[in-house]
């Protein structure tokens, strides 16, 4: 009888099975825990709730040839510095508004949902509200009665959602905190609103 060849061996291709599927495994577990240190809010692509509680910028980075966040100074929503606690609780109330009312129907929330309306994403720093100063009423009014409006020129109209002065206010702080979301770049080449400081009068 001749000797069979080592490599056509059924109990080194058992082994081999065995052993790649653990090494899959344990790469699986070990690639979940990294992924998860960047989308967590507080890891490392995802700010914490309380950034709400400063300026949120968005500019081009030359060495990563892509417009990234930038935080700023301190530049509390609505003027009141949140905690931690306080600013996730907001954040979380504005982000079941979004899935109570189904924005995602009509927009796109991080390049997700329908094509409809703009995406959201980067809505606190769209130039269309104005100026900086303005932006958190003019949000709210816009979020609370849509229907009068055309926004942005877009030539559609977002129809009344019978959200309530409480319901924008979280929405607000959710679109704030999005902003903050380092998204790689996306959406490309987006403008955001002038945030820069009125320079000093003498
Ligand atoms: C039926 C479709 C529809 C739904 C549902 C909808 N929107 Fe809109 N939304 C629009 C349209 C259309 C516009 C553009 C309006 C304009 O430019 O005048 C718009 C514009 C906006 C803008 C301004 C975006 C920008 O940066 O210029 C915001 C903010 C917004 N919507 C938030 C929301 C939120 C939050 C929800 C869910 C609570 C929601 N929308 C649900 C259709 C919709």
């Amino acid at each position: 009888m001749t000797q069979e060849a080592w490599w056509a061996s059924p109990s080194l291709w058992r082994k081999s099975a065995a052993w790649i599927t653990g090494g899959s495994f344990v790469m699986l577990i070990f690639l979940t825990f990294d992924t998860m240190s960047y989308i967590q809010a507080g890891g490392k692509q995802v700010p914490g709730y309380s950034i709400i509680n400063q300026r949120v910028d968005y500019q081009f980075d030359e060495a990563q040839n892509r417009y990234l966040p930038v935080i700023g100074p301190e530049e509390p929503l609505f003027g009141k510095m949140l905690t931690e606690e306080e600013a996730a609780a907001l954040v979380s109330k504005g982000k079941l508004n979004t899935q109570a009312k189904n924005c995602m129907a009509c927009h796109t929330l991080l390049g997700n949902g329908a094509y409809y309306a703009p995406d959201l994403t980067k809505s606190w720093l769209d130039p269309s509200w104005g100026s900086k100063e303005v932006r958190e009423q003019q949000m709210i009014d816009f979020l609370m009665n849509p229907q009068d409006r055309l926004h942005n020129g877009l030539g559609r109209r977002m129809p009344n959602l019978g959200i309530t002065e409480e319901e924008a206010r979280a929405t607000v702080a959710f679109l704030k905190w999005m902003s903050a979301i380092n998204t790689l770049g996306f959406p490309h080449n987006f403008k955001a609103i002038d945030q820069s400081d009125a320079p000093a009068q003498n």
